[in-house]
């Protein structure tokens, strides 16, 4: 049986991404429930969870799905399928335009005979800060004041409007969220690894500047970074930090929907896999 998740259920799909070893904490689930309280499900079966979705909509323009989980003693049995239909008739009865996700190699033939085809590639890199790269000793404002001017940045570059996301990573990890004229980074802890992202900036000057200043909080935090290798700049920056490629991933859209196009030189780090 499908329903809503809701946060009561959060201890329940902590246990379900433990089983597949991902970084998210209980406060990403409550992110992700508080951004789209209609749009999360689970599965029951035997009195209990067995797997869940989540569908994150930006406006009618894009929604991103993610958290397709199944516990491994019941995997094959269609219900990651039924997960993701149930998923893809939410979205299609709320009009929205464009469906995308990223998929692990577990999760591609699934999304495959879904209709989902591969745009892109996006690598989960992971290192620690390197303390040995470039200082750079311009200020950096230390927290964000005001959502509106990264979310323009953020807008250009991802293609979608994200500022409920921004204001919720911002409100929720208020120092880990940083803003220069050009450019913001965000982050947040994991449960292993701290999660390096989302980074947009329209040069890679600036997002140097701005990931370098994690540095002082963060110089010996082991660090995951996922970025678009289509943006080289990304990946010679995080090469140049000490960072190394640790898995690849599949940037999928669902075929006959109508995408707007970002702008991957800008796109440094990527806002998580539940959110693109
Ligand atoms: C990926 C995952 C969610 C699939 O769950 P599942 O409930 O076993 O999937 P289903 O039984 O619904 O399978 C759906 C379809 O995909 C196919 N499929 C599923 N996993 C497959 C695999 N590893 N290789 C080939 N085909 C696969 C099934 O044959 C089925 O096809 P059909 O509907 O045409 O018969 C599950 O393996 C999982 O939780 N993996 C770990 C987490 C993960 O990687 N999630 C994906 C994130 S993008």
């Amino acid at each position: 049986m499908i329903r809503r998740m809701t946060t009561d259920d959060i201890p329940a799909g902590m246990r379900l991404k433990e089983t597949a070893n991902w970084n998210q904490t209980a406060q990403d689930w409550e992110n992700v429930l508080a951004l789209e309280p209609q749009g999360c499900w689970v599965y029951e079966a035997e009195g209990k969870i067995v797997g869940s979705t989540t569908a994150v909509t930006y406006g009618e323009d894009l929604a991103w799905i993610g958290m397709v989980l199944v516990l491994p003693e019941y995997r094959g049995r269609g219900i990651a399928r039924a997960l993701m239909e149930h998923a893809l008739r939410y979205l299609d009865a709320r009009g929205v335009k464009c469906v995308k996700l990223d998929a692990t190699d577990m999760g591609r033939p699934l999304y495959e005979r879904l209709g989902f085809v591969e745009e892109t590639s996006i690598e989960r890199w992971a290192g620690t800060l390197n303390p040995t790269s470039p200082p750079d000793d311009l200020p950096v404002p230390a927290a964000l004041v005001d959502v509106e001017p990264i979310a323009a940045l953020d807008r250009a570059a991802f293609g979608a409007d994200r500022s409920r996301l921004l204001g919720r990573l911002s409100e929720t990890f208020p120092q880990d969220a940083h803003y220069l004229p050009g450019g913001y980074l965000m982050g947040r802890p994991g449960v292993r690894e701290y999660f390096l992202g989302p980074c947009v900036a329209d040069h890679a000057a600036g997002a140097r500047r701005l990931i370098a200043h994690c540095l002082s909080q963060y110089a010996t935090t082991r660090m995951f970074w996922d970025l678009l290798p289509a943006n080289q700049d990304a990946v010679d920056l995080a090469r140049s930090f000490g960072f190394e490629p640790q898995r690849k991933l599949a940037r999928m859209t669902l075929k006959g929907g109508v995408c707007q196009p970002g702008n991957v030189s800008q796109v440094f780090a990527a806002a998580g896999f539940e959110y693109g």
